[in-house]
């Protein structure tokens, strides 16, 4: 039992150092290594560790992720060297390989269908509800004026408010009514924006129904219950295709021809339209590669993820966000997704990496951007697929997890080349690669 106290008040005053120190006495062993483990992982450069910890509370040190690129992505004619953010192996290489493989059959296709956001001004309207529908136009003409220095500079840029609808939710929740908001955030992902012109809006809408004696009655009141954005965003839409014809699908795999591949493939895509258990794999596959290029660029994964799992159940059911035909011996293979991100503001200029990563990209629009994240997503669904209706997933994936249970093994460079040619052949777990190395260890012991 340890008799230290694990509850403290005002960590958050404490130095980092202090914070540190505190951490290791009340939950560490071996005090003196995790301080320079975890120390290890500041940023040489006191300015940009000043940025990082400035991201967030609490911070104690940096937790470093892989940050690698899949090259080759041809997306309308344009090709690009995608940065991706993600822990898992096999990601990056499956979506090289797919980028790779579309490359020489027309790349990918992609449109954006919409960019409009959505804002949510929740409040409680105690009176009359005819009285509130009548004065909405009135209301609504005030709302846009009184915020109208908060929408210049987005005006300037092209985007501001552009709807407001006044929802009627009474007869699912006593008294609830809605403003329901539209905005063009244009290259900003644009949380800031929306949520402070909607907290103004409450405090505008309350201040109107007060002051209009001509419009209401004193018996008319409003309560405002919350103002915020929605991360389900189904008008900030891309699409993203492949296609080619059946036959230019040939080679895909060995032993398998095109118009069998193409058949088990489009067989594998449909059984994720009709079934949510294969449905949440099949698109947690898609945010494999989503998610990795969000992260990479500084945008924010959760809303992205979020918002993607709204959508792929709109009709009711959860449903695979992908869908595949085959029709007169053209093989069509795409991804309709929801992505409302930025490249501009928030941390995507803040943070460093995210920066170079947007430059890597030749510093795009939202839009280009979102473009890239669907083709990204759509590459990693087809590498998936690809590998599960085939070779089935587990070879090439244990072939890279290899070298972590390697790594994790302390195998020298000369045990992970000798294990490395044994494996290809071989079952790979974490077992059958001790017992190997415990093998060759016990090898070399006999021989000197
Ligand atoms: C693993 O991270 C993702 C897959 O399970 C996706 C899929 O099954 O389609 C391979």
């Amino acid at each position: 039992m340890r008799s230290t106290n694990r509850s403290i008040s005002g960590f958050s005053k404490l130095s980092k150092r202090g914070k540190i120190k505190w951490i290791v006495e009340n939950f560490f062993k071996d005090r003196e290594s995790v301080i320079r483990e975890l120390m290890s992982y500041w940023h040489s450069n006191e300015d940009q560790q000043k940025i990082l910890d400035g991201f967030s509370e609490n911070t104690i040190t940096n937790f470093p992720m892989p940050y690698g690129v899949a090259p080759n992505f041809v997306i309308n004619g344009e090709t690009f060297c995608v940065p991706m953010v993600i822990e898992e192996s096999s990601v990056v290489a499956a979506a090289s390989n797919a980028a790779k493989f579309w490359m020489s059959r027309g790349g990918f296709k992609t449109k954006v269908l919409g960019t409009q956001k959505i804002g949510q001004l929740h409040f409680n309207w105690k009176g009359d509800h005819s009285r509130l529908q009548t004065a909405f136009p009135k209301i609504k003409r005030h709302l846009l004026s009184a915020t109208q220095d908060l929408t210049d500079n987005m005006q300037q840029r092209g985007g501001g408010i552009t709807e407001i609808e006044l929802l009627d939710l009474t007869s699912e929740l006593a008294h609830l009514f809605q403003l329901k908001c539209t905005f063009e955030t244009c290259d900003s992902m644009g949380a800031n924006f929306i949520n402070t012109v909607l907290e103004k809006f409450g405090e505008e809408l309350t201040s109107f129904v007060q002051s209009s004696t001509e419009l209401f009655e004193d018996s008319d009141s409003v309560e405002i219950v919350m103002a915020i954005l929605s991360n389900y965003t189904p008008d900030c839409l891309v699409r993203a295709e492949v296609s080619c014809p059946v036959a230019a699908l040939e080679g895909v795999t060995k032993n398998v021809s095109a118009e069998d591949f193409a058949n088990r493939f489009k067989r594998a895509v449909d059984i994720a339209r009709i079934d949510p258990f294969r449905a949440t794999t099949h698109n947690k596959g898609i945010f494999n590669g989503i998610d990795a290029v969000v992260l990479a660029t500084g945008n924010d994964f959760r809303a992205i993820e979020s918002c993607g799992h709204t959508f792929a159940s709109r009709d009711g059911q959860y449903r695979s966000l992908s869908f595949c035909t085959i029709e007169n011996d053209e093989f069509r293979f795409w991804l309709d997704i929801p992505l409302a991100i930025g490249t501009v503001g928030g941390l995507t200029t803040l943070h460093p990496m995210a920066k170079r990563s947007l430059e890597l990209l030749g510093n795009p629009s939202a839009e280009q951007l979102m473009q890239i994240i669907a083709s990204t997503g759509l590459a990693q669904n087809f590498g998936a697929i690809r590998s599960l209706v085939t070779t089935g997933i587990q070879k090439g994936h244990m072939k890279m997890h290899l070298l972590n249970i390697l790594q994790q093994l302390e195998a020298t460079e000369k045990e992970i080349k000798r294990a490395m040619v044994h494996f290809s052949t071989e079952i790979i777990s974490f077992s059958t690669v001790r017992e190997f190395l415990e093998q060759i260890r016990g090898d070399k012991e006999m021989s000197v």
